[in-house]
């Protein structure tokens, strides 16, 4: 969990982030897409900006935070940060309000914009709200959080499905200068405990139901069984998604529900949970700092049927659609007809983020979700960096996008290639550790209660550098791929390999939806390549004829070595609610290592582990 100051800051560079992609359609000149632009001396476009944001990052980064923020006391200094030391201080002896920034400045000049669509687990049943109606409930909130004497500096815990309450949670404690620490309502008892005993809440904000896919979840029985070891916590307001009573204890507050109304607007889709950083940063905060309208997505891409993204695109008319890529393969696997089904005629740029997006799926999701006309845009960043740092830019003029390519630094970022002895690599078409050379308003910090983890694990390791844990590759032209995280890397033979690069290869074979490489302890090779393969539904094969196949495309397009030892079809994969495939649970199963697989809460479907133990066990 990061302080909240940390997430304060990192709104600087969410505000300009966004506004820069939706403006940026409209056009190129970069004074009218970037206003402060106009006042920085020899910058007449997007690729001296660039230039000037990286070499004189302190007078960008000032004109950034002064024009689009709302500052209650200006900054004396920009920055103060040094990544040797790993001190971070951005924007000393200011102050400024994130709630403000997201809410009071927007309900001042257009008070009925939508502000937030909630897009509910039962289709077709969407709430709109305006930004009126959202800084109404989060001063109501906030004064009756601060009734209950939440005060300055404490730290709130919010386990609640997406939806505006949610959101007004969040920036009620922002507003009252509490920190948030939001607790994805996947989580178990034992897992939301951990993270309330580590912020010492005091207060807990939670739904008595959840609702996904059509089942019921018991958020509040599980906040129930949590708070038995959590000693800090005095309350829990509690509010109501369904009409299911609950049981209230001494403990519990009662939330009362509100009205909303609609007004048309440009619509900003990030279907992440805001238990994420996506979330947080391209569903709350990003979209609001910015007055745009953005929609919160409740349910899941196949319900009611693998139709949902795409008619709720169409119902609700949704510009930008932002989402992770084994979304797209799971939808993939369905075949084209539901995407046809709907009108996509508003959308206008597609975004992925979360992992490695390969070719096929990237492919798709262009010629066919958005018709060969929407840009896709490869977008990559971290928790630790608060927002975008890698990502095409679809609105310059000579805006090249390579499939499956992160491609360019985003404005203020200067990414560097580490080689194995720790030196920058400076040539092209080369691979290496992706760090960051300069810091940037929006990164983390520090870790809360653990500073010195945090100088550790990302200030350490390259020193003077900030350490992503990433590897990526750059091309002969200086574009960017992120080829996964470095522990993900296989050496077969003395070969290193990124299990990234096998499943692309893997997920080109026509029949393949989707895959997931890790390596095993081999005798001989030292390590061999164990291939979770899930077939499309749409094609009729056989498994020998794919088996075939991806060993030809293998030794085809990489070498030889890179062919798998195992192959295991399987239904579907093992992942988080966030979509990440769960490889520590397949490298367990291969290891036949299944009494330590941990924690399962995070697990999309937790009765997928069996069907992969099972497969294991026959394909053994
Ligand atoms: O390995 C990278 C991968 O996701 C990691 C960050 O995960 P998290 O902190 O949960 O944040 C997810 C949302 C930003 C990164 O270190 N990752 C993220 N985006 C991409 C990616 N890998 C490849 N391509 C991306 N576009």
């Amino acid at each position: 969990m990061w302080l909240s100051g940390g997430r304060m800051a990192s709104v600087g560079r969410q505000s300009f982030g966004s506004c820069f992609r939706v403006l940026g359609r409209r056009g190129c000149n970069t004074a009218a897409v970037m206003p402060e632009a106009a006042g920085f001396e020899g910058v007449s476009d997007r690729s001296d900006l660039q230039d000037f944001s990286v070499c004189s990052s302190d007078s960008f980064w000032a004109a950034v935070a002064r024009q689009r923020l709302s500052w209650i006391r200006p900054f004396h200094t920009v920055q103060d940060c040094d990544l040797s030391q790993g001190r971070i201080r951005w924007f000393e002896g200011g102050k400024l309000n994130v709630s403000v920034n997201c809410l009071d400045r927007h309900v001042h000049t257009c008070p009925e914009r939508v502000a937030v669509i909630w897009e509910r687990d039962e289709p077709k049943s969407e709430v709109k709200l305006s930004y009126r109606q959202l800084l109404e409930m989060t001063c109501r909130l906030g004064n009756l959080l601060r009734r209950r004497g939440v005060k300055k500096g404490d730290c709130v815990t919010i386990y609640m499905p997406p939806c505006p309450l949610a959101v007004a949670s969040m920036l009620a404690c922002a507003r009252i200068g509490a920190a948030h620490n939001v607790v994805f309502a996947g989580f178990s008892a034992d897992a939301l405990a951990e993270r309330i005993r580590d912020a010492q809440s005091s207060t807990v904000i939670t739904v008595n139901q959840g609702v996904r896919g059509g089942k019921v979840i018991e958020l509040k029985k599980t906040v129930d069984a949590a708070i038995q070891s959590c000693p800090t916590v005095q309350q829990v307001f509690v509010a109501m998604r369904t009409e299911n009573p609950v049981v209230m204890t001494a403990k519990d507050v009662a939330m009362e529900e509100y009205v909303f109304s609609y007004h048309d607007g440009d619509v900003f889709s990030c279907v992440a949970d805001i238990g994420w950083i996506t979330g947080h940063s391209y569903s709350v905060y990003g979209p609001l700092a910015n007055g745009g309208t953005t929609v919160l997505f409740e349910s899941t891409p196949i319900y009611p049927d693998p139709g949902r993204y795409w008619e709720m695109v169409q119902r609700l008319k949704i510009n930008q659609f932002y989402g992770a890529p084994t979304a797209i393969r799971l939808l993939l696997k369905y075949g084209d007809k539901w995407v046809h089904k709907y009108d996509r005629s508003t959308l206008k740029t597609l975004g992925s983020v979360g992992e490695p997006i390969n070719t096929e799926a990237w492919e798709w999701y262009h010629r066919v979700v958005g018709q060969g006309r929407c840009p896709v845009v490869d977008t990559w960043w971290q928790t630790e960096t608060g927002g975008i740092c890698i990502a095409p830019r679809p609105a310059d003029p000579d805006a090249e996008i390579v499939p499956g390519m992160a491609m360019r630094p985003f404005f203020g970022i200067k990414p560097v290639l580490m080689d194995t002895e720790g030196k920058v690599v400076t040539s092209n078409d080369t691979s290496g550790a992706l760090c960051i050379a300069q810091p940037w308003p929006g990164m983390a910090r520090t870790i809360h209660n653990d500073p010195q983890r945090f100088t550790e694990t990302y200030c350490q390791p390259y020193p003077g550098y900030f350490f992503t844990g990433d590897g990526a590759y750059r091309s002969k032209e200086g574009y960017y791929q992120i080829t996964g995280r470095l522990d993900d890397v296989i050496n077969v033979s003395g070969h290193r390999i990124g299990t990234a690069e096998i499943e692309d290869v893997l997920n080109q074979c026509s029949a393949v939806a989707e895959s997931a490489v890790i390596g095993f302890s081999h005798s001989i090779k030292g390590q061999g390549i164990y291939a979770f393969v899930v077939l499309k539904k749409s094609i009729d094969v056989q498994e020998a004829d794919v088996t075939r196949q991806i060993n030809d495309m293998a030794s085809k397009k990489i070498a030889k070595y890179a062919c798998p030892d195992y192959i295991q079809f399987a239904q579907r994969l093992p992942k988080t609610r966030s979509g990440k495939i769960m490889r520590r649970v397949l490298r367990k199963v291969v290891d036949s290592e299944l009494e330590g697989l941990g924690d399962l809460s995070t697990l999309d479907d937790p009765e997928v582990v069996q069907e992969i133990i099972q497969g294991h066990h026959d394909l053994l």
